[in-house]
């Protein structure tokens, strides 16, 4: 499989529309929240592509150290996104069921953390809430420590706040 890593344009939202629906089963992002992720910061929305479609995607801002406890304190991401800001915040990342385990995730954080670290080097660190399953796996493997638990993240499951340091 040859993966190309984009950034993503809007005519990429329906795709990303379909993938979103069928993972994030619970409280999926509709067209308009992504449209308006993609123009708040199109530097950190990337896309990945097979040969044939596009597989996964990732979505970020750049905030300051801001405390919350649920999603809810942070949802309005226009509200605390500040390009001079030191922290990347990761708001989701999600690979189509069919290619999850191939890798396909962890290219998109990496090829994050390197685009980020050239376009913005004063970015100290990222952040993001992991689900509780990907904390010790798929985060943990990408070189993320856990800050601290957030049990009311969501009102369907708890969260996890993690943190990448860059070098
Ligand atoms: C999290 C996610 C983006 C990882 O993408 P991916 O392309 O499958 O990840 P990679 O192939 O780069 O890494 C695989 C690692 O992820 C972890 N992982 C994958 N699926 C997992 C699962 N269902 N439960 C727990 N860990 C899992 C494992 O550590 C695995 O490493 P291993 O193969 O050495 O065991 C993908 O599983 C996904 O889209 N999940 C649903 C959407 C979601 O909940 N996103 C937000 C996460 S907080």
């Amino acid at each position: 499989m040859t993966l190309n890593i984009r950034f993503a344009t809007h005519e990429n939202i329906s795709d990303i529309l379909r993938i979103e629906h069928a993972i994030e089963k619970v409280y999926p992002a509709d067209r308009q929240t992504l449209l308006d992720r993609l123009e708040l910061f199109p530097d950190g929305f990337l896309i990945a592509n097979n040969d044939h479609q596009l597989i996964g995607y990732i979505e970020s801002c750049i905030v300051n150290e801001h405390p919350f406890s649920t999603y809810n304190d942070i949802r309005q991401f226009s509200n605390i996104h500040d390009p001079n800001g030191m922290i990347l915040f990761i708001i989701f990342v999600g690979v189509d069921a069919r290619f999850q385990n191939l890798g396909v995730g962890s290219l998109l954080i990496n090829t994050l953390k390197n685009r980020i670290s050239q376009l913005y080097s004063h970015i100290q660190k990222i952040h993001l809430v992991s689900k509780e399953q990907y904390v010790d796996t798929f985060y943990r493997k990408n070189k993320f420590f856990t800050i601290k638990p957030l049990p009311d993240y969501m009102p369907s499951y708890s969260g996890v706040l993690m943190e990448y340091q860059f070098e």
